[in-house]
């Protein structure tokens, strides 16, 4: 079990979450940030700091959110370890209300 941020998360990248984790599980990706599913704790602390609602447990992930737990597990081998907020993405003002964005997610980096 493994908390999982998912697509609302894509070009905000507000980094709130990070600073809620007692365990540094964030990472950050080019597009988004991710969780370590082999660091999570489960804690719940992440959740509710989100202003853009991003992170859901896999237990209670909505049904069209569900390929962000194997994009979790994917993304987080390569991206950067985070272990305190920055500033947001350029763009998240523009974005924080754009529900239909995995088409922005760049893998890969
Ligand atoms: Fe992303 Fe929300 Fe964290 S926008 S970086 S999951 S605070």
């Amino acid at each position: 079990m493994a908390y999982v941020v998912t697509e609302a998360c894509i070009k905000c990248k507000y980094t709130d979450c990070v600073d809620a984790c007692p365990v540094y599980a964030f990472k950050e990706a080019p597009d988004m940030l991710v969780i370590d599913p082999e660091i999570c704790i489960n804690c719940d602390a992440c959740e509710p700091m989100c202003p853009v609602d991003a992170i859901y447990g896999d237990f209670e992930i909505p049904a069209d959110q569900v390929e962000f737990i194997q994009i979790n597990e994917r993304l987080s081998r390569t991206a950067t370890e985070i272990e305190y907020s920055i500033d947001p993405h350029p763009e998240a003002e523009k974005y924080k209300n754009i529900k239909d964005k995995k088409h922005l997610l760049q893998e890969g980096h």
